[in-house]
């Protein structure tokens, strides 16, 4: 039984987290500055188990992280500010809260060092996924031509132009950092290896894929697809989908996502790893977007495709799962039909302000969607 303190840990995955340490006798401490985009006006998130002690404070404030660090055993670092188009705008607040948060984390984890600190990081500094050409080989860098030159040709092409065929992403894949949020993400990854291993702390970071499930902030428009399309779906609109909607992604259900934290804290082979956290299955946005309006008894409502990118979108990116099986004994063992159905279960007893169009013109008056 170890005191674990978890940062960023009244969000949603954080939530989790705090549920599955618990469950598993450890003592729990979350720091978090409750950003409203997030959690509104709340003093204490109601899904938060009443068993954590809450700290409200900033990652970014030296002072509240050594008193958050007293006499913790290990560290999970969720602590973030999280939105891939936001981020595109918002560059400050983002490098600030991400980057510098996790300096100053490490900055006093010098003096107060604990076993283990495991970081979530994120799919999206892959860039584009990795890919098979026409001949067989593996392309890592593949572009998006079309997009690049005005085209709506969303499909990444080969040197040549010929059509290249999405594959699971394994974590050898190199970074290709298209947005801040990205960039932000690979700064928090190598700060954790960079800053562990030399002041005697195990480093473990987690690259989660699109992580869903009940509790995801129906109200902010710039993180959680599946939670943005309930909102939408909730308040009888289309759920909006960007280019058309035949982009693939790996959704991983929240409950996965916290065994996986779990594990990572504990486990002697995760020590120095990075490892990706998905399901292992890829779906289209249009096909999860149709699914949900099922769950949620919305048939008749069908998805909005916007034809248009979100610059620092990417096209296809799904979780190759076999360094975390290997590794890790990982496996998500949540069914989609059955997450979605306890998710729209959740939404129903839900009220959420439909923020979507705000955050579609936010971006367009940038040019950030072409
Ligand atoms: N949800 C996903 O699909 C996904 C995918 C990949 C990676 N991640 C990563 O997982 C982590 C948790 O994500 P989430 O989906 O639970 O998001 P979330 O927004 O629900 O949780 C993040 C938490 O961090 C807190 N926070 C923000 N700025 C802070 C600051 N300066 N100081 C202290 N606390 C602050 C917020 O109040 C919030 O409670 C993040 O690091 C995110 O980048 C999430």
């Amino acid at each position: 039984m170890e005191t674990v303190l978890i940062t960023g840990g009244a969000g949603f995955i954080g939530r989790f987290v705090a549920d599955e340490l618990l469950a598993r006798g450890n003592k729990v401490r979350v720091l978090d500055s409750l950003i409203e985009q997030v959690h509104g006006d709340v003093e204490r998130p109601p899904l938060l188990n009443d068993e954590v002690e809450l700290i409200r404070g900033d990652v970014r404030n030296g002072d509240v992280v050594t008193k958050a660090l007293a006499g913790v055993d290990s560290v999970i670092h969720l602590a973030a500010e999280v939105g891939v188009g936001q981020s595109m705008y918002e560059v400050e607040r983002y490098t600030s809260t991400n980057d510098v948060g996790t300096a100053v984390l490490f900055e006093k984890l010098i003096d107060q060092p604990v076993r283990r600190v495991v970081t979530a990081s994120s799919m999206s500094i892959y860039g584009e996924g990795l890919y098979r050409d026409a001949d067989g080989a593996l392309v890592q860098d593949a572009e998006r031509k079309g997009l690049r030159d005005g085209l709506s040709n969303w499909e990444p092409v080969d040197t040549q132009g010929r059509p290249l065929a999405p594959v699971a992403t394994p974590e050898w894949k190199q970074p290709n950092l298209a947005s801040i949020y990205a960039l932000n993400k690979y700064v928090q990854e190598r700060t954790t290896h960079i800053m562990a291993a030399p002041y005697g702390i195990e480093g473990v970071c987690l690259r989660l894929f699109n992580v869903y499930g009940p509790g995801q902030a129906l109200s902010n428009p710039y993180t959680g697809v599946l939670a943005i399309f309930a909102s939408r779906l909730l308040n009888g609109q289309q759920p909006m989908i960007f280019e058309d909607g035949e982009q693939r992604r790996d959704f991983v259900h929240v409950s996965d996502v916290a065994r996986a934290f779990a594990d990572a804290l504990v486990l002697p082979q995760a020590v120095g790893g990075t490892f990706n956290i998905g399901s292992g299955h890829d779906r289209s946005v249009t096909e999860v977007a149709t699914e949900l309006a099922r769950a949620m008894g919305k048939n008749d409502i069908t998805p909005e495709i916007v034809g248009k990118a979100r610059i620092g979108d990417i096209r296809h990116c799904f979780c190759d799962t076999s360094l975390a099986q290997d590794k890790l004994g990982f496996a998500a063992t949540q069914d989609f039909t059955q997450g979605l159905a306890e998710l729209a279960e959740w939404v129903a007893q839900q009220t959420a302000v439909d923020k979507v169009a705000t955050m579609r013109a936010e971006l367009e008056k940038r040019g950030l969607v072409a």
